[in-house]
């Protein structure tokens, strides 16, 4: 008998194990019939100097870290490799050269094991991490349906969930992310690189209603977030030409009001996209939910229009396999296999 034929007979466990290199952290999980074991995670500080992710380097860290870590969390997981059910793999979208080193790993673990291969789109998994068990504690995953307010460095979407498996993309940003609208204006302010974390922390001391940005115009459920970055950049340089150390008496104040704009956009759309489909079921999920503005507005919009508002662990709001893992686990179980002829894509919709 199979591992795949073992697994369809009553009260098998499933272990998935999920592996995700789309940007710049090379990370592993496992996750054994939806409660999480281990979630092991690299960084890589190599881009910190540049100010931006390079693809190349990112690569090339991939490289070197992946095995290491898909060992740790095998260890940490306290399981042995034959007990793993299939592997899952980040397929799309993100940094091609990235994607192929763990879409080329996930290939030859499986391979080699006899075990399915799963392909992940990456902000399903990012979705899905609202699913995640822990061991002990509480499981509170939202009602389908729900929304969700998908907000990282590549991506800004409004999602209406459905089920685990059908979602549908009912905004997204035309052209930057909020992520990016983070990163991009806190480097022109002198900020390190990721700069979204840096603003959190400046504007907690700074006055959000001191400096007004301007905010973008657009139809429907869409984000946009350039303009913003523009009207930033010039507003700091008609500054600085009056008074070079305006940057530095401001800080706080430049971070508080940047921040402000940025959540009052992305929650402006929300509030409509829950008026317009009846949904009162919201969640938040991306790199950016780890917002500390964010997250007070959005509780204040939930007492306000009385949503059931559900926020993610922080660990499960970055880049992580766990996320990858457990939209495995779910695909699993509608048996959705990939072959090994599949590839990376740079770019998708859900
Ligand atoms: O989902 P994520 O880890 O990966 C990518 O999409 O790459 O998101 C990373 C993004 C970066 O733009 C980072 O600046 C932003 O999330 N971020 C934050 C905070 N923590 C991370 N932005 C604002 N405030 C934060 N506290």
């Amino acid at each position: 008998m199979n591992r795949l034929e073992l697994h369809g007979k009553k009260n098998a466990s499933i272990t998935i194990l999920g592996i995700e290199s789309s940007c710049d952290d090379t990370s592993a999980a496992v996750i054994r019939d939806g409660v999480i074991l281990s979630n092991v995670i690299a960084g890589q500080k190599v881009h910190e100097e540049y100010g931006g992710v390079v693809p190349e380097l990112a690569s090339r860290a991939h490289q070197q870290n992946i095995i290491p870590v898909v060992d740790r969390a095998i260890v940490r997981a306290g399981i042995s490799r034959n007990e793993i059910s299939a592997v899952a793999f980040t397929r799309g979208p993100g940094l091609l050269g990235s994607l192929l080193v763990g879409t080329s790993f996930a290939k030859g673990f499986a391979l080699a094991a006899g075990i399915p291969l799963i392909e992940v789109n990456h902000l399903q998994g990012h979705v899905l991490a609202l699913f995640i068990k822990e061991k002990t504690g509480e499981y509170k995953p939202p009602e389908f349906p729900f929304l969700c307010l998908l907000v990282s460095g590549g991506n800004s979407q409004i999602i209406l969930v459905r089920d685990y498996l059908k979602m549908e993309v009912i905004g997204q940003t035309i052209d930057d992310a909020a992520g990016e609208a983070f990163d991009k204006c806190a480097k022109v302010m002198g900020l390190p690189y990721p700069g979204g974390p840096h603003v959190d922390r400046l504007a907690k001391e700074g006055d959000p209603l001191r400096f007004t940005f301007s905010k973008p115009r657009i139809p429907g459920l869409d984000y946009s977030f350039s303009g913003l970055k523009t009207s930033f950049l010039y507003f700091l340089r008609d500054n600085l030409k009056e008074n070079p150390e305006f940057i530095r008496e401001n800080l706080n104040d430049l971070c508080a009001s940047l921040q402000f704009t940025i959540i009052d956009i992305l929650l402006n759309k929300l509030k409509k996209a829950a008026k317009q489909t009846g949904v009162s079921e919201i969640t938040v999920a991306g790199g950016v939910s780890a917002n500390s503005g964010l997250r007070r507005a959005l509780q204040e919009n939930a007492k306000r229009f009385h949503w059931h508002l559900i926020i993610p662990k922080f660990e499960y709001t970055m880049d992580n396999a766990a996320m990858i893992a457990i939209t495995g686990y779910y695909k699993y179980l509608n048996k959705e296999f990939t072959t090994q002829d599949a590839v990376p894509f740079a770019r998708t919709e859900l």
